[in-house]
């Protein structure tokens, strides 16, 4: 049997949030180009550890939450927020793929408004 791929898009939103901003995640499209462990990991004793196949995926919040993740931060990016874990994935690809692709950099992947529709 084929592994679990998940939803085709997923809209990313962080639970109890006063200001939400939802993420509108096209993650088929992506896993046509990309590898699972670009974005999914696993812990253990509160380590990151890589993705391994068939490895049981969970949501990002369920380790990127001020529980679990107290305090870890990477650069200026908090860790325990499902921000940070959003920005320090989605974003800093986004950013270096327009660094090396100007059709990237010409469709505004690095923007705003391409992960938080208006
Ligand atoms: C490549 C995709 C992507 C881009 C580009 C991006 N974000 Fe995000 N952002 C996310 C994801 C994923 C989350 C976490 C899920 C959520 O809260 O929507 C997030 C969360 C947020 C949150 C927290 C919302 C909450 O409810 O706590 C804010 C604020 C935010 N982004 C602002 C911005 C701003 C401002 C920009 C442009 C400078 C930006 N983002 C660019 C993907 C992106
Ligand atoms: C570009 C990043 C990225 C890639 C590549 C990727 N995923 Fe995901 N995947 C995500 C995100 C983000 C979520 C939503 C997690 C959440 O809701 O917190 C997700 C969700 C899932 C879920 C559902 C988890 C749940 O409990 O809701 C499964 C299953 C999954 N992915 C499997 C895969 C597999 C298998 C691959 C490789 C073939 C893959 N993904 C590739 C980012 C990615
Ligand atoms: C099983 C727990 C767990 C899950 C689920 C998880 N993470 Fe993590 N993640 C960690 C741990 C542990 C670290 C390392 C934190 C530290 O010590 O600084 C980490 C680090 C990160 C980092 C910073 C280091 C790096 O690799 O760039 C990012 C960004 C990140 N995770 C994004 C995500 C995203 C996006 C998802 C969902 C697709 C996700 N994580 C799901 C546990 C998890
Ligand atoms: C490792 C690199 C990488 C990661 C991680 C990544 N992306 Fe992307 N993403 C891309 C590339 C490359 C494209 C441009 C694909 C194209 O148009 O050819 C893209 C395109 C997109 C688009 C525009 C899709 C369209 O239909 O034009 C959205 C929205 C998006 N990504 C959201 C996200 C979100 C949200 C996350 C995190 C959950 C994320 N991406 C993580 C590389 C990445």
């Amino acid at each position: 049997m084929a592994a679990d791929t998940g939803p085709e898009t997923i809209t990313l939103t962080a639970t109890g949030s006063a200001k939400p901003k939802p993420a509108t995640f096209p993650h088929k499209k992506h896993q046509e180009t990309l590898k699972c462990a670009e974005c999914h990991h696993g812990m253990q004793d509160g380590k990151q550890v890589p993705y391994t196949e068939g490895m049981k995926i969970e949501k990002c919040e369920t380790c990127h939450n001020p529980e679990k993740l107290a305090g870890k931060t990477k650069g200026a990016l908090k860790l325990d927020t499902l921000k940070g874990a959003g920005h320090g994935n989605c974003v800093e690809c986004h950013k270096e793929m327009v660094k090396k692709d100007p059709a990237l950099k010409a469709k505004n992947i690095d923007k705003c408004a391409t992960c938080h529709k208006k």
